[in-house]
């Protein structure tokens, strides 16, 4: 259970019935073994990456790190680092970051991975791709054959006229049998709620696809083409290293 592995480095023990918040952790600490004091760090965003933030701000208390300069992907996560006293910057200030450590709600083999389904892949994507390294923590639950396959593919676009933007979507995508939906904040899902909207002012559009997309890179490039499109969830050729906590330990790829 969670109680033994509040603040010193889980370990995984066949004797305890690891939860699936757990297997977060344990995926979070062992990316934060990589962090090493001086660096400029980019904070990811959601329940995994909240983790991370909160052990690199226990290293610190310790006197275990020094000098670390957070780079936040969000304003929920800008909110936690600033609570837990982490000193923190932006991307203007830092261009070039050391290492990011992030979630992922899909990772495929070639390490491929699906976000946004927390809402900030816009952050996520200029910090991680401005980061040496990035390093991807997930639960063995968020490992698939190929993303795009099980689940929303988030889009970000722009408010104005967002129903014309959704139907370019849905068109571009016709082949592949996809539904395009506004996403909302009411539980569920749908059109009629409120539209939920990102830390940027902008809405999410989720695909959801039927059939195979085919080449992801030629997906994503289709998509960004789209006038009223930002930034879509898929990142491509991004993680440098992906560790995946699971019942029976935990692994980095590629080891
Ligand atoms: C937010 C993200 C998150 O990293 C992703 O949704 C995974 O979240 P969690 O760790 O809570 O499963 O991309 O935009």
């Amino acid at each position: 259970g969670s109680d033994n592995l509040s603040n010193d480095a889980p370990s995984v023990s066949s004797s305890v019935v690891l939860t699936q918040d757990d297997l977060k952790k344990i995926a979070a600490f062992k990316a934060v073994e990589f962090v090493q004091s001086g660096m400029v760090v980019g904070l990811g965003t959601g329940s995994t990456a909240k983790h991370a933030v909160d052990r690199i701000a226990h290293l610190l208390r310790q006197g275990k790190l020094k000098n670390i300069i957070g780079i936040p992907t969000s304003k929920k996560t800008h909110q936690q680092a600033l609570s837990l006293g982490i000193p923190l910057s932006d991307l203007d200030s830092h261009p070039t970051i050391d290492l990011s450590i992030d979630g992922a709600d899909e990772v495929d083999p070639d390490f491929n991975l699906v976000k946004g389904r927390g809402g900030s892949l816009l952050r996520e994507k200029m910090i991680e791709s401005a980061s040496k390294k990035f390093i991807v923590i997930v639960d063995e639950t968020k490992l698939v054959k190929h993303v795009g396959a099980n689940g929303a593919m988030p889009v970000e676009v722009v408010p104005f006229c967002w129903k014309f933007t959704q139907e370019s979507l849905q068109k571009l995508f016709d082949y592949a049998g996809c539904e395009a939906k506004l996403r909302s904040t009411s539980v569920g899902g749908g059109e009629k709620g409120e539209a939920f909207v990102t830390d940027n002012g902008n809405y999410i559009v989720d695909l959801f696809f039927k059939r195979d997309i085919g080449d992801l890179k030629a997906a994503g490039d289709a998509i960004l083409r789209l006038a009223g499109v930002v930034e879509h969830g898929m990142f491509i050729d991004m993680a440098t290293t992906v560790v995946v906590a699971g019942e029976h330990g935990v692994r980095l790829m590629p080891d």
